[in-house]
């Protein structure tokens, strides 16, 4: 059942039990959501409940496995709404987007030829560069579009780097350094020209924008649910008829088809009670008849909550002369409410560690994006400090935050 009451994002906080939590007497502040949410008792109380009344495997005659077989259903058509699917069998789950892509790619290089050429960036997380320069090692060659200094894809390059012998192109939805989001739809447009498919990783815009994967159309997109308030599960949309023909690693009694193809062995089926719970806790924020109407509004409900926050903090930062914001600035262009930054002469894991003492969490280092700290020159600075805004946070938690970085000058 969809909540019934509307959530507020100014009073969602107590769904949360984990944000109780104090560091030397302060209030733990989360801005580590980049890294994962943290998840309200909608979702650990489905995760719970699965375990306490049908725990069972998949496929069997009786009530707990006919239970856990509807479990795994809701959750395929959960995604299948958040993501804006036109089926729950274009949704595939597996331990994170990492092994997926892993897996996928095992699956690519028994498809590829020598000469092939395949696609990364220098924006993207390592999730989605090191799986596909693994088809290297099958004769593929593999090229990365360069960024630019502003923490954008240099279209150019990426243009430049297509060609009618690039059979794969992956790239990020949004950099989880940087909070930049690329044009998918021009990129779409480029990759159907020459006849290559899109790989896209979301998993970092997916906490934060409606997702419409049928305008978009990639051939396969990838999030994970720990992310957006759930558990850690990895989810894989394949676009239809995909995934039926990929010569996947799998059993012999595994279903060949969609979405089966690529789930080796037994599913998480707890946390995925857990996935479902979280697509529905977004849904409660918006409005609408479907759950894709609500999730679509939910999302567009706390997005506007997290930009605001976003704003605050970034010019709270910008007013400071010993701090080097970097990635794009909140102006006209769609942007994650990811702010990152370096403190003149602190190394950027220390004022992570800094901001830690006062009980605020937020990251400092590569995050896994290591070709955009390499690229922006930022090794000898120990990385970016990353901020990260989520549905429960404040104002004063930003405040909070911006008092103790501009007491490191
Ligand atoms: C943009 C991005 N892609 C991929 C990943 C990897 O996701 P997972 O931990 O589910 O493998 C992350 C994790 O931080 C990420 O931020």
């Amino acid at each position: 059942m969809l909540d019934v009451l509307q959530k507020d994002v100014r009073n969602c906080r107590n769904d949360f039990p984990s944000l109780a939590r104090t560091v030397s007497g302060k209030q733990a502040a989360f801005f580590d959501g980049p890294g994962g949410t943290q998840v309200p008792n909608q979702v650990i109380d489905a995760i719970s409940l699965y375990y306490k009344t049908c725990n069972a495997n998949a496929h069997g005659p009786f009530v707990t496995s006919v239970e856990t077989d509807e479990t795994v259903k809701l959750a395929r058509e959960a995604m299948a709404a958040m993501l804006g699917a036109p089926g729950p069998e274009c949704i595939s789950f597996g331990a994170n987007m990492t092994t997926l892509a892993f897996a996928l790619s095992r699956a690519f290089s028994r498809l590829l030829k020598p000469g092939d050429e395949v696609l990364v960036t220098d924006l993207d997380h390592e999730a989605n560069r090191g799986p596909w320069q693994t088809l290297a090692s099958h004769g593929a060659v593999i090229q990365s579009v360069r960024m630019t200094a502003d923490g954008t894809l240099d279209m150019d390059d990426l243009s430049a780097k297509l060609s009618d012998k690039t059979r794969l192109v992956a790239v990020g939805y949004s950099s989880n350094a940087l909070g930049t989001v690329n044009d998918l739809l021009h990129i779409r447009r480029l990759t159907r020209a020459v006849g290559a498919l899109l790989i896209v990783d979301a998993v970092h815009y997916a906490p934060h924008f409606p997702i419409d994967v049928q305008q978009l159309d990639p051939d396969v997109l990838l999030c994970s649910a720990y992310k957006f308030y759930g558990p850690h599960v990895g989810v894989l949309y394949s676009r239809r008829g995909l995934l039926d023909r990929l010569p996947t690693d799998k059993l012999r009694p595994q279903d060949d088809d969609a979405p089966y193809r690529i789930e080796t062995g037994t599913l998480n089926f707890a946390s995925l009670a857990g996935v479902t719970a979280a697509v529905r806790y977004i849904a409660a924020f918006g409005s609408g008849g479907s759950l894709r109407e609500r999730v679509v509004s939910g999302m567009e409900t706390i997005h506007a909550h997290e930009l605001a926050l976003a704003r605050r903090l970034y010019d709270g930062l910008q007013a400071m002369k010993h701090v080097r914001l970097y990635g794009q600035p909140f102006g006209e262009e769609l942007r994650a409410p990811t702010v990152s930054f370096v403190v003149d002469g602190v190394d950027s894991q220390l004022a992570a560690k800094q901001l830690a003492e006062h009980g605020i969490f937020v990251w400092g280092g590569h995050f896994y994006a290591m070709r955009v700290i390499e690229s922006l020159g930022l090794e000898e600075a120990g990385g970016l400090v990353r901020v990260g805004i989520s549905v429960y946070n404040t104002a004063e938690e930003v405040d909070r935050l911006l008092e103790v970085v501009r007491a490191m000058q």
